[in-house]
């Protein structure tokens, strides 16, 4: 039996998600829009259109943008969702009022803030659920909060009752109620048709000169429309990131909760504090990662690998036995099973590590695949490259793939020897088997089989160096 909700349609036909990403984040005191400030290795507005496209299609998810609207825009297009355009930023209700074409058709939106990333589908569906079954205009998801400052404070009609009377904000609060520890926590249920008939009511003539949504309670009650609000089971998933200490707060917390979902799959991770490890990350059982490892974007680990400290990896598909040793910065790349690097290996992006394959201290790749079980063990670089199984590289040896103006390939067949020292000059061909003598600049294919050796020869003088000692011994005197 399928028991997946549905989309938009378990808890009513017509429901459109808000999303209120406008705002330019002042206390963040940062060129970069506040919703586009990163937890976990992700935008906090990624976040919350991934929770929102469990609820609603994606075409129903309406994004308010204002503040940095073309990065935004570009960050988050490709999701599909809509955008409206709130040019000036004159608070959420005014954000709501420059929706107001775009929610007309539906009987319900839900209104989450881009700033709030951490809030769970679960908790949304019970606020839709108690939102149709009290049949409130407008349902308010609340938080208790053990310091409460700064936050929207929840006036109840009566303590066990669901209906709220108004929210006030932090700077109109009178006396005693700065002591109210139920907060709002900026997300809403809203019938559409009491909200488009009242939303012009909103006033800016309060401490920041904004138009506030949360005002919208007091006006939906004195309309005599029905106002309730649902207290979060935990206040964690609805904290916002109002400062930077916050994000980061929010950003260790989710990576706390990665390492623990990992560990819980049978991953070792020690000293899991140390570790940087996006939301993202997939690592398999008994796979060991030392302290002070990163581990980003949508990098994939398979079983038994062990990836030693100082090791960065960012969009890797790692295979099972894979041993990382310490210090390897390795991107957008593939490593085979049982494949070994570093100490201080290299993988620059689209290298593909074969099998069984060793690369070794201060080696690095570029667009280069490595064959099964070959080798360059110290020293070498390999760009726009193609090594064949067994292929030993010794060490020092560079491939020239770049002439300043193109880059060219080099490639080299399967058993072959290339000695230390060797440049190879590309566009260059190896053939399999083939054997380069040491400090070679090799410039012309080598066959299939041949030796070659791309170096002037050897001039030996014997007794020239003790004849020089004397003479110059000599002349001292
Ligand atoms: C808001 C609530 C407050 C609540 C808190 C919870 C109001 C007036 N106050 O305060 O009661 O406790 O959230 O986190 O709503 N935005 C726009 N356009 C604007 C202004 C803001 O799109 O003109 C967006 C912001 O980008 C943000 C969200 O709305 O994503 C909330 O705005 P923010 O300024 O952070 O409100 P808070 O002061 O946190
Ligand atoms: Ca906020």
């Amino acid at each position: 039996m399928n028991t997946e909700p549905e989309k938009g349609s378990r808890l009513n036909k017509k429901l459109a998600v808000v999303i209120m990403a406008a705002g330019k984040g002042s206390r963040l005191k940062s060129s970069r829009p506040k919703v586009l400030h990163e937890i976990g290795g992700k935008p906090l507005l990624s976040y919350v259109i991934t929770t929102a496209a469990q609820l609603a299609e994606n075409e129903d998810i309406h994004v308010v943008i204002g503040h940095g609207a073309e990065r935004v825009r570009e960050t988050v297009g490709g999701t599909g969702v809509r955008f409206v355009e709130q040019k000036q930023q004159r608070g959420t209700g005014h954000a709501i009022q420059c929706a107001r074409e775009a929610i007309a058709k539906y009987d319900h939106i839900l209104v989450l803030s881009g700033d709030v990333p951490l809030i769970k589908v679960d908790t949304l569906q019970h606020l839709m659920t108690l939102h149709l079954a009290e049949g409130a205009a407008m349902t308010i998801l609340t938080a208790t909060q053990e310091n409460p400052t700064g936050y929207g404070r929840i006036l109840r009609r009566a303590p066990d009752l669901p209906e709220v009377d108004a929210i006030v904000e932090q700077p109109s609060l009178k006396p005693g109620q700065e002591s109210i520890h139920e907060v709002n926590t900026g997300i809403y249920a809203f019938k559409v048709g009491p909200l488009l008939a009242r939303l012009d009511k909103l006033s800016n003539k309060n401490a920041h000169g904004e138009f506030y949504l949360t005002d919208m309670a007091e006006h939906l009650r004195a309309a005599g429309e029905k106002v309730a609000g649902l207290l979060a089971a935990s206040a964690e998933e609805v904290r916002g990131a109002n400062t930077i200490a916050e994000l980061v707060a929010l950003d260790a917390g989710l990576r706390e909760a990665t390492a623990n979902r990992l560990m819980a799959n049978g991953v070792t991770i020690f000293r899991p504090e140390t570790c940087v490890i996006d939301a993202e990350v997939e690592v398999e059982p008994d796979t060991i990662i030392e302290p002070f490892v990163q581990l980003l974007g949508k990098t994939k680990i398979g079983a038994r690998c062990r990836i030693r400290s100082y090791s960065v990896i960012e969009s890797c598909t790692l295979g099972n036995d894979v041993l990382i040793q310490n210090g390897c910065i390795m991107e957008n790349s593939t490593v085979m099973e049982s494949a070994q690097l570093g100490p201080y290996t290299h993988l620059r992006p689209e290298s593909e590590i074969g099998p069984h394959a060793h690369l070794g201290n201060f080696v690095e790749t570029k667009k280069t695949k490595v064959g099964r079980g070959a080798k360059a063990n110290h020293l070498t670089y390999l760009g726009d490259t193609e090594v064949g199984a067994g292929t030993n590289i010794g060490a020092g040896v560079i491939t020239c793939n770049y002439d300043g103006t193109r880059k060219s390939p080099t490639r080299i067949g399967e058993g072959a020897f290339v000695g230390s020292d060797t440049t190879l000059v590309a566009p260059i061909e190896v053939g399999d088997r083939a054997y380069i003598g040491a400090g070679s600049c090799i410039t012309r294919d080598v066959p299939a089989g041949a030796l070659a050796v791309g170096r002037s020869r050897q001039v030996t003088k014997e007794g020239w160096a003790d004849a020089r000692r004397a003479r110059n011994d000599a002349e001292k005197k």
